[in-house]
């Protein structure tokens, strides 16, 4: 029988849920022209939300609009966020190979690229080397790329660009973010959605008034979906396998998660798993258990390489304590003088572990949180 829950893969079809407004703006604003950037911590949805959108989009509107997704994770420099981004828009643009060839003659004709062939004649495998040292120049040409395609064939595309903070690792942030953007802007057929899950560097990139990127279209910034959707969404989902578990225990499921999208799938399936008819709350617990067992040597590597006073730092978040720098929080959790306290705030936040909202500090992920509560501070 099929699984009715996945987890580190986006969530499709039937596997997909909740969300109704976020579709409903993101898909008016991406039909609509209206350059997009979406902010939320790992795993909450970004990916799942931007292709769900644009299917949506394709499906409604009659192939008036061409869509590619180019995902910056991995992409360290320059040079390697342009071969991601041109393979990406070449590979939504062409349906053989003479098209790319034709493409790449007709628009970027000084970067002649190695084309070589994952799969013989399969369009998703193929994927181009492009060798930069004597093709300087060809990266304008790889910009307006998507325009001049949406131009001559009377289309708009939609241009969607996953993990963008990773161009703050770039040598030259700020230069590189001017350029895109000065490309950018003067695009007539073509739409951008950015998103990526670095809440704080996102958030000065686009709302910091010194910054290239200020005021370049609509933030979204995600939040969770709330327990009682994932509720109905979990019952379902079990029903539809013919298995059972009463709402009320679905949502004490995804609450004890804190409706972690990622975690919530995981914590549902291995109840799932456990499961022959009816879930029973020893299932429930049973299966929290195995879901922190599982992510325990992660959490065990994180911690060794964190220092004590992060750890101790990351403790005092985890217990809730709300006054980090006064005296009382110092000594309990043996964080030396409030001068640090700025330095280690940083640190957790530039390593992922904790975010800042409204200026209160929160553990990002939810099972390390209880790790941290109930399993390292028992060591
Ligand atoms: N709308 C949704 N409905 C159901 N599950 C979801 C939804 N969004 C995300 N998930 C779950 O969360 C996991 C992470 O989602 P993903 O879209 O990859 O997040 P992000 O891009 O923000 O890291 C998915 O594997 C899936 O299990
Ligand atoms: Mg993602």
């Amino acid at each position: 029988m099929k699984i009715p829950f996945v987890y580190g893969r986006r969530a499709e079809a039937e596997e997909f849920t909740g969300r109704k407004a976020d579709i409903a703006r993101l898909k008016m604003n991406l039909a609509g022209g209206i350059n997009t950037t979406i902010v939320s911590p790992r795993r909450w949805g970004k990916t799942s939300l931007v292709h769900r959108v644009l299917e949506e989009i394709v499906r409604e509107n009659n192939k008036e609009y061409m869509t590619c997704h180019v995902d910056m994770f991995g992409c360290h420099d320059e040079e390697q966020f342009y071969n991601a981004y041109l393979n990406a828009i070449l590979k939504s643009s062409a349906t053989r190979l003479d098209d790319i060839a034709r493409i790449i003659k007709k628009y970027v004709g000084s970067l002649g690229p190695k084309i070589t062939l994952g799969d013989a004649g399969a369009m998703t495998e193929f994927s181009l080397g492009i060798d930069f040292k004597d093709n300087k120049y060809s990266v304008d040409e790889i910009l307006d790329l998507p325009e001049q395609i949406a131009k001559e064939r009377g289309k708009k595309f939609i241009v969607c660009i996953d993990e963008f903070q990773n161009i703050e690792n770039f040598s030259s942030p700020q230069q590189f973010q001017a350029k895109l953007r000065s490309h950018w802007q003067l695009h007539q057929h073509v739409c951008y959605c950015l998103y990526g899950s670095k809440r704080h560097m996102l958030l000065n990139m686009f709302g910091n008034y010194e910054m290239p990127f200020y005021k370049f279209g609509d933030l979204m910034v995600l939040e969770k979906i709330p327990s009682n959707e994932w509720a109905t969404f979990i019952a379902k989902r079990f029903c539809d396998t013919g298995k059972h578990i009463s709402l009320a225990n679905a949502q004490k499921v995804a609450e004890r998660v804190e409706c972690h999208s990622y975690y919530v799938q995981q914590y549902s399936q291995l109840i799932w798993l456990l499961t022959t008819n009816t879930v029973t709350d020893e299932h429930i617990d049973l299966a929290f258990e195995q879901l922190v067992d599982r992510s325990t040597l992660l959490f065990d590597n994180l911690t060794d390489n964190l220092k004590p006073r992060q750890i101790n730092f990351l403790l005092a978040i985890a217990q809730g304590e709300k006054n980090l720098s006064s005296a009382a929080v110092l000594k309990k959790y043996n964080l030396g003088t409030s001068a640090n306290i700025k330095n280690l705030k940083t640190s957790v936040i530039e390593k992922d572990l904790v975010d800042e909202i409204d200026k209160t500090f929160y553990i990002q992920d939810p099972i390390f949180k209880y790790w941290l509560l109930n399993r390292y501070s028992k060591h």
